[in-house]
């Protein structure tokens, strides 16, 4: 039977725009090489951390809060096994409801790996080696991507001492001493986990600060509160050797400015230094797919150089963010089914899920200063917001960055207790083209930790009440 869509991949980007191809009523199949649907955000990325950094957030407020909150309890101690088995009852709750979505939505699940066999066919070989040709109007790659290792150093993951975030959310025991090469998304928060856990988590980053690409002001404060709980950061370091040792593994490092090279051990490393778009083994040159620094190229409206082939998601251009691959896919079904699609990347908001977290959307102070516009900032610390006090959580801010002469607002940071919440007010306000004048005068609840986006808006347009 001929589909209008076969999707590559099962992943955020894939299984969602199979989804809304299906809703615009295209004939539809997705093909997922692994036993379960939903790529690595589902499997072994965003979903499970996501558990992890729950219960042992959890952990922590019970060992450092209760007493404060005046809430007496017994003995309070991690018990790893259920930690776990929370991790992989709410990772296969989400691989079962995306298997749901499939069925309901009609959508074929070829079990297989996808790959491009000359126009409108796609192969999908089996386990079993047996291969399935399918045919199909339009070809969509979503194929996700994969753990990039350091750039010219050799690592031996061997995901039990030397691991990836894979084999850093599959640790059987609590490891004394961590090293994280990498202070970026998954290193801080894989980091957080396990030394919320007990660990003693030492963080070697290349760059002079964390979370590199966010906002300068706030990555340091986030620097300074998760340093305060106990991580420790190495910046500068360039890391040249990770090796495996009898009992444990051995990092080395060397400043980036120059000087004597260290070396540190630990029972876990675990190696975060990005990601590299999955393209191995889906015939692109063959096809005559163009790939440029390791991406799938694609026009504005996801076409790739080879006629009836497109792609989305990680493979492509642009932060390798679950929701972009997400709206990214819905954007090129809508194309497909002859409407128009559209993502506007400059409102993509970004969540780092430390505690606090740090979230952002639109440009950073650095960028404003890079462009050469006039901009104004305005600011608000949770100290001076009610609810946060009330939650012992007034770690963090609210910053507002706005056009100077239009007082539109071009990007909004904040660190603090549910700021991956609150990002989004911010989100509708830059798709509506909104202003701070906008935000401050629209009403908040009181007492939320919300009013501290209206108070930094304030800030940004006249001048914020509570400070
Ligand atoms: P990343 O790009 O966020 O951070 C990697 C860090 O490693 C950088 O700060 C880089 O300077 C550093 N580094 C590179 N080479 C080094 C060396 N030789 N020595 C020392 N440091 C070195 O990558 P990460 O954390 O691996 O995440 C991969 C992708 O997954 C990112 O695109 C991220 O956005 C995404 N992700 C998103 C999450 C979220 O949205 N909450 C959670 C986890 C991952």
């Amino acid at each position: 039977m001929a589909y209008d869509l076969v999707v590559i991949g099962s992943g955020p980007g894939g299984y969602v725009c199979a989804v809304k191809a299906a809703q615009l009523g295209l004939k539809t199949a997705i093909v997922e090489k692994r036993a379960t649907l939903g790529g690595t955000c589902l499997n072994v990325g965003c979903i499970p951390s996501k558990a992890l950094l729950h219960a042992s957030e959890m952990l922590a407020e019970a060992e450092h809060s209760f007493a404060k909150l005046g809430v007496k309890t017994g003995r309070i101690e991690a018990d790893l096994p259920a930690m776990m088995a929370h991790r992989q009852a709410t990772v296969k709750a989400n691989v079962d409801g995306v298997a749901f979505l499939m069925k309901k939505n009609k959508i074929d699940v070829v079990r297989g790996t996808g790959k491009l066999a000359g126009a409108g066919k796609v192969a999908v070989a089996g386990e079993d080696g047996a291969e399935t040709v399918l045919e199909t109007k339009a070809i969509v790659i979503a194929t996700g991507s994969d753990v990039a290792g350091i750039p010219g150093v050799e690592v031996a993951f061997d995901e039990k001492v030397i691991v990836s975030s894979t084999g850093a959310l599959e640790l059987e025991k609590i490891p004394a001493t961590m090293i994280v090469v990498g202070g970026g998304v998954i290193g801080l928060e894989l980091g957080s986990v396990w030394s919320r856990l007990g660990a003693k988590v030492t963080v070697v980053e290349y760059l002079d600060a964390i979370l590199g690409g966010m906002d300068g002001e706030i990555a340091k404060q986030a620097q300074r509160a998760l340093a305060k709980q106990g991580l420790e950061f190495r910046l500068g370091a360039k890391v040249t050797g990770v090796t495996k040792g009898k009992k444990g593994a051995s990092v080395t490092f060397e400043p980036v400015k120059g000087g004597a090279a260290e070396t540190l051990e630990a029972e876990i490393v675990l190696v975060a230094t990005g990601r590299k778009p999955y393209t191995e083994g889906l015939g692109l040159d063959a096809a005559g797919v163009t790939v440029e620094r390791g991406r799938i190229a694609i026009d504005d409206h996801f076409r790739t150089s080879a006629p009836g082939v497109y792609a989305i998601g990680d493979v492509v251009r642009g932060p390798m963010l679950a929701h972009k691959a997400e709206d990214e896919g819905v954007a090129v079904a809508e194309i497909l089914a002859g409407g128009k699609g559209h993502v506007n990347y400059g409102v993509i908001p970004g969540v780092v899920y430390t505690a606090p977290e740090v979230a952002s959307v639109g440009v950073t102070e650095e960028e404003a200063k890079a462009s050469g516009a006039a901009y104004k900032v305005g600011k608000f610390p949770f100290t001076a917001n009610g609810r946060a006090r009330a939650m012992l959580a007034t770690d963090g801010l609210v910053k507002i960055i706005a056009d100077a002469a239009s007082d539109r607002v071009l990007g909004v940071h904040i660190l603090g207790h549910g700021a991956g919440e609150m990002i989004h007010e911010a989100a509708v306000l830059m798709e509506f083209g909104g202003s701070s004048e906008d935000l401050a005068r629209t009403c908040h609840a009181h007492p939320t930790m919300s009013e501290a986006v209206k108070e930094a808006a304030l800030a940004t347009w006249a001048k914020p009440i509570h400070v």
